[in-house]
């Protein structure tokens, strides 16, 4: 299938169209094997949710076509548009000093967060300007700082619902999702802000995502099924829609480390993945009504 007209990308990256790449959709995770994860002591092959579709691993470079397509034509805005970018030197320079990248475990970044607070603090000042300046003074909240490990195909999952001291291999990625919450439907979810997510790690890795809105994606549901019949919201469009447009195309954008993302993850289909990579992924996001 191809690409159709929706959220863009607005690139300031030096490798612009580069780092991205595009596949022929995606697969009920049970007809794709996840890759084993080797980390330290653990060794497991990722274990997806009950209705989880995964991206396929054709990946190809854009076409000319594709490029133009994904090129902002209107005005970007916080909804329909995922912002690339690499942090500025001097806040580089500040993430550096705490010396994350190459953490052994999720434990590990965080003593060193803890270990040094005046670098931290000095770091934080840095990044707040930083942050004011993409979101023209709006509000924005620190949501995490995130640990993964490398070769997870596809890496949000939710531990809510494990019991305290849970192993990785008892985790469940849930696959290609979009974010949501109760509060939102279908068609409010682009009015809840983005997220910007920076990579702290050693290692490139990538965002996954389908360039439709939660609008769009219901707007091709309904000419495939009656949606109100089968009562599609939010919390179960992701499952209909890559059920019933298994060809529509994924996009990978390549996260080297200090680059960043920002992405309406309440209002398209995505991920993150660290597949390939060999180190702990590490990657700290902000929520807000981001835009640069
Ligand atoms: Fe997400």
């Amino acid at each position: 299938m191809k690409l159709i007209n929706g959220i863009t990308i607005n690139n300031q990256l030096q490798e612009g169209y580069d780092s991205v790449t595009i596949n022929s959709g995606t697969v009920f995770h049970a007809d794709q094997l996840a890759e084993m994860v080797h980390f330290q002591d653990l060794h497991f092959r990722p274990q997806y949710e009950e209705h989880a579709y995964v991206a396929k691993r054709d990946w190809r470079s854009l076409t000319p076509v594709e490029i133009k397509q994904l090129q902002p034509k209107n005005e970007c805005n916080t909804y329909n548009t995922v912002y690339l970018g690499e942090l500025p030197g001097h806040l580089k320079d500040g993430f550096r000093e705490l010396q994350l990248a190459g953490s052994k475990s999720r434990d590990e970044v965080f003593e060193k967060f803890y270990h040094d607070p005046g670098k931290v603090k000095a770091v934080n000042d840095r990044l707040h300007a930083f942050l004011s300046t993409l979101s023209a003074n709006t509000p924005f909240y620190f949501h995490c700082l995130g640990t993964n490990f490398p070769n997870v195909e596809m890496v949000a999952c939710d531990t809510t619902g494990l019991q305290k001291g849970y192993q990785p291999q008892d985790v469940k990625y849930m696959g290609i999702h979009n974010d949501g919450t109760t509060q939102m439907t279908v068609y409010t979810a682009h009015k809840f802000g983005n997220r910007i997510s920076i990579n702290l790690g050693n290692e490139t890795r990538a965002f996954l995502f389908v360039n439709l809105s939660m609008i769009q994606a219901m707007n091709m549901l309904k000419k495939k099924i009656d949606v109100r019949a089968h009562n599609i919201h939010i919390g179960n469009i992701c499952r209909y829609f890559f059920h019933h447009f298994p060809d529509y195309p994924v996009l990978r954008v390549q996260q080297k480390p200090y680059q960043y993302y920002i992405a309406p993850t309440d209002n398209c289909f995505h991920d993150g993945s660290t597949l390939g990579n060999s180190e702990l992924d590490i990657t700290l996001i902000y929520f807000g009504y981001f835009k640069c």
